[in-house]
């Protein structure tokens, strides 16, 4: 009989965004009438821009003709679209990235998960938590994580970002070095930020310790302040220790058509078990040939829209209108006497459940008395237990009605 990766069944029964929407949806039914305003994941609500619009109308039209056809695409990415990640994601921010060391995808959510597919089942895995869920639950199906207890995992590194450190995860002491470490900055689920400063630190540990940082910088558009990096490749050596994800569903609310990327450096290198060096880019490039067939032509051609000068305009206006939101969450919940972190640089805010309650009794509460729904901080990692996660990703009209609702109902 065949027997299964026994992995899965090590996982909590549900995915955390898939367990958020189920009490939702039980709440929805036993009360019709509630008008639930969804902040929980992080799904945009403002329409593509039309740069895009019009990219992809154009790019159906060439499916419909044998000129202008296209099949099977290249694995990593059209050359149109890897050279505008290129110039103008790196290029015009001084950092050299070669269109060979981007690899298009369908989003950062299956790289960030699939890159464990080249790495070695015995590498010590390090995460701050809270975390984006994915890259625990992906390490625990590859094996990486050992068992579970009071919601962390034996064989994972955890590193705590709280109010109590200033959400700036702290290098591991002593001998606890980790082979793999997973940063995302701008953080979800924090929102918040790390400075250059702060963020070459891990660069120069993971130089000096031979680890791997796994930079996802999904959130990298949100970005206003001038010290915060919008790259890993902005620090000194990163091309030697870092891989980095980006994806173009909250810059340009891809969310439903799906196009992301990974850099992964040429410099890049690991060595295997006979001490022989090999390259990164290589593995993956050998990884996404054989169990991907490359992101659609017409997705590839709608995200190539939004660097052009009218595509950028539009994707900064749909940007700011998000983070106008965060800054009205975080200041409608202030004044309502909760204490906030991040929405500043990200559209994420960060919220100390009141009165010492868990998240999860926090988002009980809020649903019930607000119908507003959002995150359980205790869902990213166990760091996160007594916060609770809200997205600036609604309308505006929600948004305010939102905070209204909850400084009313006075926590
Ligand atoms: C989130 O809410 O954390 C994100 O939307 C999840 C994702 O990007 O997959």
């Amino acid at each position: 009989m065949f027997t299964i990766n026994e992995n899965f069944c090590k996982l909590p029964e549900s995915y955390l965004f898939s367990e958020v929407a189920r009490r939702i949806n039980a709440f929805k039914q036993a009360h019709p009438e509630a008008d639930v305003i969804r902040m929980g994941i992080g799904d945009v609500t403002l329409p593509l821009c039309p740069a895009a619009i019009e990219a992809m109308h154009k790019a159906v039209d060439d499916e419909g003709s044998s000129e202008t056809f296209h099949g099977y695409g290249p694995e990593q990415g059209y050359p149109f679209l890897r050279e505008a990640i290129a110039l103008h994601d790196y290029k015009e921010r001084g950092m050299e990235i070669d269109p060979s060391e981007i690899f298009v995808s369908d989003g950062a959510k299956s790289d960030t998960g699939n890159f464990g597919d080249i790495l070695s089942a015995d590498n010590i895995v390090a995460v701050t938590d809270p975390v984006y869920p994915v890259y625990v639950d992906t390490n625990v199906m590859a094996g990486r994580a050992g068992t579970l207890a009071d919601g962390a995992w034996s064989k994972i590194q955890y590193l705590p970002v709280t109010a109590a450190n200033g959400f700036v995860p702290e290098i591991p002491a002593g001998d606890h070095i980790p082979d793999v470490i997973y940063l995302c900055y701008p953080n979800n689920p924090t929102g918040t930020t790390l400075t250059r400063a702060q963020l070459k630190v891990w660069v120069d540990f993971a130089l000096k310790n031979g680890s791997l940082i796994l930079f996802d910088s999904a959130y990298e558009s949100f970005i206003r302040e001038e010290d915060v990096p919008h790259s890993i490749y902005e620090i000194e050596g990163a091309r030697k220790c870092a891989v980095e994800f980006r994806s173009f569903s909250k810059t340009a609310g891809f969310t439903g058509v799906r196009c992301g990327y990974t850099v992964v450096p040429k410099e890049l290198t690991a060595r295997d078990s006979e001490g022989k060096e090999v390259s990164l880019n290589h593995l993956w490039n050998r990884r996404q040939c054989t169990k991907f067939n490359g992101a659609s032509y017409i997705s590839q051609r709608g995200a190539a829209a939004i660097f052009t000068p009218e595509g950028r305009r539009q994707v900064k206006e749909a940007v700011d209108y998000y983070l106008t939101n965060a800054g009205i969450l975080r200041q409608g919940l202030t004044e309502a006497g909760l204490e906030v972190y991040g929405g500043v640089n990200a559209p994420y805010v960060w919220i100390k459940a009141p009165g010492g309650m868990s998240s999860w009794e926090f988002f009980d509460l809020l649903l019930e008395k607000c119908n507003v729904a959002g995150t359980p901080g205790s869902g990213f990692g166990p760091a996160g237990e007594g916060y609770f996660r809200l997205t600036a990703f609604n309308t505006l009209d929600n948004t305010l009605e939102a905070v209204r609702r909850i400084k009313e109902a006075g926590f």
